[in-house]
């Protein structure tokens, strides 16, 4: 018995080109393990270089960044180098703006003496926060009065590091059409059986799959059935799929040091009974489309230097290092997170559902939906692309 899944994002490629390939999603190589190394090692350095200039830009004239193997400062993943997986023993990093050689840090900070030096010990956001208590003691015992007087909490230098874009966007979008090319593989009657098939079995489908594509994750794919009165998000259960069914997936996808997060929903046809279903019904497009829209007021409303809460305001209604428009939870109004202002040159995922009333469940549903990346007519380009990941010159 063949059964026909249908997608959410076919209705969007029809609803709203911009957000998927017109053409079906295609499965991407990426390069060598030592290629992306290189690659991301090239990206680091460009971040790298970018410090001074922030650190000027916030009135800062250092960046003290202390940690310990398994205890690292959450900026260390952004810092470190690609072949580097902790830090060993204890790592202190001192980014400052005068050029000069290094030596011990109090020496060096005698040398250099800096006014203001950050330190990432905000309470709200998570970016900059990620001075380990112990460490802090240590620099406090160390450094002495004269140098903890002049520490200052700057949260927006460790926000701008890590969210200012780097080159990463050819890359990126080869994930990003991976993840579309596995979602349209995975919910097709090649993955799914009516009946047979649980939602564990295809979120464990979706970690081999990335196994096969020597990619990795950053968290389990969570794949769930909606019943009356949930929205559709991971329940936690494992549910046999039926015909009929709507299925969510959240799921992302991890490699080069970079993260995707998308969600989809999907319908089951309903092709057993007397009269096979042949498309979705429309009350489903319809919420869907709704939803399509939803995310093109809110990509239309994020200007730069508005904060997140502008921009939910103005929208009716994110996970990365920078504003967020928006919680679940926080439909209205976010504090501290929502009020950072949106960045030129950076990332932004947007996550949103919109409800629809569907007569066939006689409820209201919300169709929650997750993009990274806005295609256009010219990122659709791929010659040039896949040129150059044939061309063995790439191989590092
Ligand atoms: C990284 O940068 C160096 C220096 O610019 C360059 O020679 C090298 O080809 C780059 N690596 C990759 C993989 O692009
Ligand atoms: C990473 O380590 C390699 C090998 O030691 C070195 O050549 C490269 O410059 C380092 N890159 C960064 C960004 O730290
Ligand atoms: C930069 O460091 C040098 C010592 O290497 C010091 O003489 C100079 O005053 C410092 N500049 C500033 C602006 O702190
Ligand atoms: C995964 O890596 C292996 C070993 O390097 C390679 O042979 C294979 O082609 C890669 N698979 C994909 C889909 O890129």
């Amino acid at each position: 018995m063949k059964a026909l899944i249908f997608v959410s994002l076919l209705v969007s490629c029809v609803v709203q080109a911009q957000f998927h390939p017109r053409q079906p999603a295609q499965y991407w190589p990426l390069p060598p393990l030592r290629t992306r190394a290189s690659i991301q090692n090239n990206w680091t350095s460009e971040r790298i270089a970018r410090i001074p200039k922030l650190l000027k830009k916030y009135g800062a004239g250092a960046w003290l960044i202390c940690q310990r193997e398994h205890a690292e400062d959450t900026i260390w993943w952004s810092v470190k180098n690609a072949t580097d997986f902790d830090a060993h023993r204890r790592t202190v990093l001192l980014f400052h703006t005068n050029d000069s050689s290094l030596a011990e840090l109090r020496r060096v900070l005698d040398e250099y003496h800096p006014f203001r030096i950050v330190l990432n010990t905000d309470e709200d956001i998570a970016f900059a926060g990620g001075l380990h208590v112990g460490e802090l003691a240590v620099l406090q015992r160390e450094l002495g009065e004269y140098w903890t007087n002049r520490f200052v909490n700057e949260p927006m230098v460790a926000v701008e590091f890590v969210a200012t874009k780097l080159p990463t966007l050819e890359y990126y979008r080869i994930m990003q059409e991976n993840v579309w090319a596995m979602l349209e593989e995975g919910f097709s009657d090649k993955v799914i059986e009516p009946g047979v098939t649980t939602t564990e079995d295809l979120s464990w489908w979706f970690r081999e799959k990335m196994q096969f594509l020597n990619i990795s994750t950053w968290n389990q794919p969570r794949v769930s059935v909606l019943v009356e009165d949930s929205y559709p998000g991971w329940g936690g259960t494992e549910d046999v799929i039926e015909e009929g069914d709507i299925l969510h997936i959240d799921f992302g996808i991890t490699a080069m040091g970079l993260d995707t997060d998308t969600q989809h929903m999907a319908y089951v046809l309903r092709t057993s009974g007397a009269e096979p279903e042949t498309d979705v019904p429309d009350s489903l497009k319809e919420g869907l489309r709704k939803a399509n829209q939803l995310q093109e007021i809110v990509l239309g409303n994020m200007k730069p230097g508005l904060s997140g809460n502008t921009v939910l305001h103005q929208s009716d209604w994110g996970h990365d290092a920078g504003s967020v428009i928006g919680f679940l939870n926080l439909p209205e109004y976010v504090p501290v997170l929502g009020e950072l202002p949106i960045l030129p040159n950076t990332y932004y995922s947007v996550g949103l559902y919109a409800y629809h009333f569907v007569p066939e469940r006689n409820e209201a549903i919300r169709f929650r939906l997750e993009e990274n990346v806005a295609w256009s007519d010219e990122s659709q380009k791929w010659e040039r692309l896949s040129h150059e990941l044939e061309n063995p010159t790439m191989q590092a």
